[in-house]
């Protein structure tokens, strides 16, 4: 059957005499994978001095696949409740790779958020979120945000002295809202105390809830990316169409996607296998907490500013004004594209940057001032 893209020229990647040539042509005949093939020749990504930025995305999306596999993996062997420290020690001293596996998944974690850190700065200092790219910003922090609430959700699951002391840290937080704080920490942990229960909430949380949130979104998101094509910083805005270089997406692109992609799993797996992901004791709620009780480094930021905040202004009223300057920051950060919506936006172009720069230099210094003040434990 006839369709309208079969009327552009279909590429040929292969020789067609030759065996993957006879199998492509066979596929495509079926899928017409070859319109596909032709849709990204015809893409064109822009080219000029900060397209390095350009990758981050990718590189987060290759995270997200390694997240998914090593994560179904691990679900192999884990088991939610009583026994979840159990289980994990299994998978860390037992099972045959389970501490590769689990190294690799709780790196990645880390590696994911830093690098969704990087694009979303990025972005911002592009000034990728102006018109008509705002959906694309807003999708873009709701990603992240659930992201960070992965990372909180997954850190708990071991069940270890660590992870049981920093979730509890973290759930007093919501506790110095008035009025509703108490009822929204108990509701998270299932009761007064974090126990089995917690983790069961925390799991169904991170392989279900999380995903079937994240997943659709992230699929919005790309799908902006390919409607709008990729933002000009505007140093190229300025040069003159004839004088701005593009490539095409495929194949030029996407081989260096690839070799970003390449790259980032072998950071990975060098870290996964140089630097095992630890395993401490059982969770023992009537023991006390360790003295270097820290979140994990990318809550270090806000865990600092609140104890900031409540070291300068007595009582609770100090940590619930830190937390309600967070997510006015937070909320601001949203906004941005209200307030620097168009090109040429001159003054207000300007304060956007000064803010993205305020908000950076905040988020690396109290990150830094996190652990300097941590006590050295031996
Ligand atoms: C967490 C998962 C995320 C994935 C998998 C993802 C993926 C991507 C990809 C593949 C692109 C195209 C290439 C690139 O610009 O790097 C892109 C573009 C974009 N992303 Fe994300 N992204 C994520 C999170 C975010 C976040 C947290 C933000 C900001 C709040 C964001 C904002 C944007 C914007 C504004 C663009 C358009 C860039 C342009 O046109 O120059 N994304 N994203």
């Amino acid at each position: 059957m006839e369709n309208s893209s079969s009327a552009a020229p279909k590429p040929a990647p292969f020789r067609p005499d030759s065996v993957a040539g006879r199998l492509y042509g066979w596929v495509d005949e079926r899928l017409d994978v070859g319109s596909l093939l032709a849709l990204g020749m015809k893409k064109r990504v822009p080219e000029h001095q900060h397209s390095f930025w350009y990758y981050w995305g990718g590189i987060t999306l290759f995270f997200f696949l390694v997240m998914c596999f090593s994560g179904v993996l691990l679900l192999l062997y884990y088991r939610p409740g009583e026994s979840s420290h159990e289980s994990v020690r299994q998978i860390t001293y037992d099972v045959k790779f389970g501490w590769l596996i689990r190294s690799a998944h709780s790196w990645g974690a880390t590696l994911m958020i830093a690098s969704a850190f990087v694009h979303m700065f990025s972005a911002y200092f592009m000034k990728a979120y102006r018109k008509p790219r705002e959906f694309g910003w807003w999708s873009g922090v709701v990603l992240f945000v659930l992201l960070l609430v992965f990372g909180f959700s997954g850190y708990l699951l071991p069940m270890d002295e660590l992870s049981y002391f920093a979730t509890k840290v973290g759930l007093a937080i919501p506790q110095v809202i008035p009025g509703l704080g108490p009822w929204i920490s108990d509701m998270i942990r299932g009761g007064p105390e974090i126990g089995s229960y917690t983790v069961s909430r925390f799991f169904a949380l991170h392989v279900v809830i999380l995903p079937a949130l994240f997943v659709p979104l992230m699929v919005f998101h790309l799908v902006l990316v390919q409607k709008h094509g990729m933002s000009i910083p505007e140093s190229e805005e300025k040069k003159p169409i004839a004088e701005r270089r593009t490539v095409p997406f495929f194949p030029n692109f996407a081989m260096k996607d690839l070799a970003m992609w390449l790259i980032a799993l072998n950071v990975l797996a060098l870290l996964a296998a140089l630097f095992p992901w630890g395993l401490g004791d059982a969770a023992d709620a009537l023991k006390p907490a360790p003295l270097d009780i820290h979140p994990e480094w990318y809550f270090m930021s806000s865990f600092e500013t609140l104890k900031l905040f409540g070291q300068f202004i007595s009582g609770e009223f100090g940590e619930f004004f830190g937390l309600f300057v967070f997510t006015l920051g937070l909320v601001l950060w949203t906004l941005i594209p209200l307030f620097d919506g168009e090109s040429k936006a001159g003054v207000r172009g300007r304060l956007a940057t000064y803010f993205g720069l305020l908000v950076l230099a905040i988020l690396v210094v109290t990150t830094i001032i996190g652990y300097a003040v941590l006590p050295a434990v031996h």
